[in-house]
């Protein structure tokens, strides 16, 4: 499992980097905010971090002068705060004529010219060394994103309580970002996913002017986010009116999401997971019907590493929060997901969403 201790886990992620490029000689550039909240603490919304063996300069803006210094102190990170509005230069000096590891998805094509046009070097995408190394969380981002799905369920609850006929599905969404708030979240991790009726059988719905009640079937997806980091999480909750055989492919899901969930261990090959739950559906005639991969990581981005899909190359390892959330969506009928996050521990899983499966709605109250 990661280091218990953040100040010494938050040095061993420059240390990974640092290592990392030593085998190249070259430097590295991260130029989004959640690889700089990652490495730094900084929670700005400009920066750019540049890092080799000797230095580790962030470069922001005059808005964040203040914030930053408080930050990146507060996090122990050994950085020099550069702010000013063009680090440009500063980064020709830096670099040295040596090539600069940059993740391709996350800069953008002006910013890489730009840099390119100052220094002697060459960018290097170096996209998937940077995507997987945020897979394994440390004990801090672990009770942060154990938090974030703690907050979760307790706003499913207190949103669902007030659920009554007037309620739209646009209604429970703000009420259910409202309580994630009250409950101590940062923030939401993504923008409430709430579909009743047949509007269920689209897999990333927009909630709309519905009202809920008037439909047969509710499919929530929602989380919170904690300090930066994300939770996911999916329930169906059973209205009254659900039909025999929305009950029917709702187990079917479940007990495919179940199979998968019992094969994770370290040392899996994610498509070993996805090949579980894809058969499991495929078994029962609905294969065809599972539109997306069977999961994902989750951390400081609500789609990190390992991808869990059928085309996956990545292992699973302790240490990893990911997702397994098979679905089923039959065309302006109906749709069925359940999704939950785990932490992968050293024999299998630990739940961090810890909300029944209902089977009928006062199930929440009391
Ligand atoms: N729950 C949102 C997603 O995984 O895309
Ligand atoms: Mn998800």
């Amino acid at each position: 499992m990661g280091n218990e201790h953040g100040m010494t886990s938050r040095s061993q992620r420059v240390l990974k980097i640092r290592n990392w490029i030593n085998q190249y000689d070259s430097c590295f550039i991260a130029t989004d905010t959640y690889a700089i909240r990652w490495l730094t603490g900084f929670t700005g919304s400009n920066g750019l971090l540049f890092l080799d063996q000797n230095h580790m300069t962030l470069f922001t803006d005059s808005r964040y002068e203040n914030q930053a210094a408080i930050e990146l102190a507060r996090f122990g990170a050994k950085s020099n705060c550069v702010v000013g509005p063009n680090p440009m230069r500063s980064i020709a000096d830096l670099s040295k004529g040596k090539n600069i590891f940059i993740d391709s998805e996350k800069c953008s094509w002006a910013k890489k010219e730009e840099i390119e046009s100052q220094i002697e070097g060459e960018i290097v995408d170096a996209h998937d060394f940077c995507f997987s190394l945020r897979g394994i969380k440390d004990k801090s981002e672990i009770d942060k994103i154990k938090t974030a799905a703690e907050i979760t369920c307790r706003a499913l609850d207190r949103s669902l309580a007030e659920l009554d006929e007037q309620t739209t599905e646009k209604e429970l969404a703000g009420k259910i970002e409202y309580y994630m708030a009250l409950e101590g979240a940062s923030n939401v991790a993504y923008p409430p996913i709430v579909a009743a009726g047949s509007n269920s059988a689209l897999p990333h719905a927009r909630p709309t002017g519905q009202r809920i009640l008037t439909q047969d079937i509710l499919l929530v997806d929602i989380g919170a986010n904690y300090k930066g980091y994300c939770s996911d999480m999916t329930r169906m909750i059973p209205l009254s009116t659900m039909s025999a055989e929305q009950k029917h492919v709702s187990q079917i899901v479940l007990d495919a999401q179940r199979k998968a969930i019992e094969a994770i261990r370290p040392g899996i090959m994610a498509k070993e997971i996805d090949g579980i739950c894809r058969d499991a559906l495929n078994d029962k005639g609905f294969g065809d019907r599972f539109l997306h991969g069977t999961g994902h990581g989750v951390g400081l981005e609500i789609h990190e590493f390992p991808r869990i899909n059928s085309r996956s190359e990545d292992l699973i390892q302790e240490g990893m929060v990911i997702t397994v959330e098979p679905g089923i969506y039959l065309e302006d009928s109906f749709g069925i997901r359940w999704e939950d996050l785990f932490l992968v521990t050293d024999t299998g899983v630990e739940y961090l969403t810890n909300y029944g499966k209902l089977t009928q709605l006062d199930e929440t109250q009391g």
